[in-house]
């Protein structure tokens, strides 16, 4: 048997990308390589996923999984070398944003499309008050006086929660807390109107009382300008108050999508089962938490068949032999598992009956005996 190379064929309902005004963000088949010393990492390795305009979706996934790759390579941030985007589309408000110049791109990122990380310690710049970053990113996207861009800076810091921002703007990102700094990253990001804002484990570095709050402020922020949101996040537990889309990736494949109560309430997916195990929840208190066996793969020795198969607690022989394309699994959701093909329908039902929500990998293999 051998392992498909053609990517993934698109639902025939989808029409060409860059045509629906609805969607602002449309992903077609994004590859990003890195050509390292030794060998070549497929750090996304044929992604798709569509946001609609004002819309929200999250990147789910287990550290090293390509979803920061994935946000790089729409800012078009990727350095090359080592990186490529070896192949794709990435259609956004109308354009293929791999088709433009440098300069180009200048505008659409910061403008257009603006990008907020985890620690933001790392992109506030440490020799500038809070208020000049703002004022400066203002002035780089609009034709404002000095006047009204400090005006601008003062009421982005109010929006985002900032006590006392006329006296905020003076300071520098030391002064501030780590909680207080992710407002000034939001305040500058979202200081611009951007259409899109990319959201890079914004709390992933806060504690969790900070964390909610940040989330909440987003999400307000969100509905009020009508910025769609692209969340990235290594923690299913953030989704669900957050955003109505999800798409779990996996060594840099998608290996689910679907609506936000889809896929936590009923993931379709053995990985996105193990990720939703391992949140501590009201109802699992005081048990121990389910922590998926195993690590994610070597990006040199990528399992030839499914990437999740050596920590599947439902794998078997087929799952070793060959890569499963991603099913439609009904209900607009997608599933890139062998349990969904046709061919496999008796084996999904046994699971069923015997009421596998988990199966132990001891037991997985003793049901492929
Ligand atoms: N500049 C780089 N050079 C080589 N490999 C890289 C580089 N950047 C990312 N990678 C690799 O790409 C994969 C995906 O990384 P990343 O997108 O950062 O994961 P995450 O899901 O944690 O955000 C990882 O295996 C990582 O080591
Ligand atoms: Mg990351």
């Amino acid at each position: 048997m051998t392992t498909r190379l053609q990517p993934d064929a698109a639902p025939a309902s989808l029409p060409a990308p860059g045509r629906d005004p609805e969607v602002i963000l449309d992903v077609r088949d994004l590859r990003t390589y890195f050509h390292v010393m030794d060998g070549t990492v497929r750090a996304v390795d044929g992604v798709d996923f569509r946001i609609k305009r004002g819309g929200r979706l999250a990147l789910v996934g287990e550290s090293g999984c390509g979803k920061s790759v994935t946000a790089l390579s729409i800012m078009r941030l990727i350095d090359q070398p080592p990186g490529e985007i070896a192949s794709g589309e990435i259609w956004f408000d109308g354009r293929d944003l791999l088709s433009l110049s440098e300069s180009e791109m200048r505008q659409v990122r910061g403008g257009e499309i603006a990008m907020i990380f985890q620690e933001p310690m790392t992109s506030l710049n440490p020799v500038l008050s809070v208020g000049d970053q703002i004022m400066e990113a203002v002035k780089l996207h609009q034709e404002v006086s000095a006047k009204e861009a400090r005006d601008i800076a003062t009421q982005a810091l109010r929006d985002v929660g900032v006590p006392a921002p006329e006296r905020r703007i003076t300071q520098y990102p030391h002064e501030l807390s780590g909680g207080m700094r992710q407002r000034v990253m939001i305040a500058m990001a979202l200081s611009c109107r951007p259409k899109l804002l990319i959201a890079d484990e914004p709390t992933t570095a806060l504690d969790v009382t900070i964390q909610r709050q940040i989330l909440e402020l987003i999400k307000v922020i969100q509905e009020r300008t009508g910025t769609a949101l692209l969340l990235i996040t290594h923690d299913l537990g953030v989704v669900a108050e957050t955003v109505d889309e999800v798409v779990v990736m996996y060594a840099g494949k998608i290996m689910e999508t679907g609506t936000v109560d889809q896929v936590l309430l009923e993931p379709r997916h053995p990985y996105s089962r193990g990720l939703l195990q391992s949140i501590p929840s009201r109802g699992r208190r005081g048990q121990p938490l389910h922590v998926i066996k195993g690590v994610v793969p070597n990006p040199f020795r990528m399992p030839a068949g499914c990437k999740f198969e050596p920590r599947c607690p439902y794998r078997w022989d087929q799952c070793k032999a060959e890569e499963p394309r991603l099913y439609d699994t009904g209900g607009g959701r997608s599933s890139r598992c062998w349990l969904y093909d046709p061919r496999f329908r008796d084996r999904m039902r046994r699971y069923e009956l015997e009421g596998k929500d988990y199966v132990p990998p001891a037991a997985a293999t003793e049901l492929t005996a």
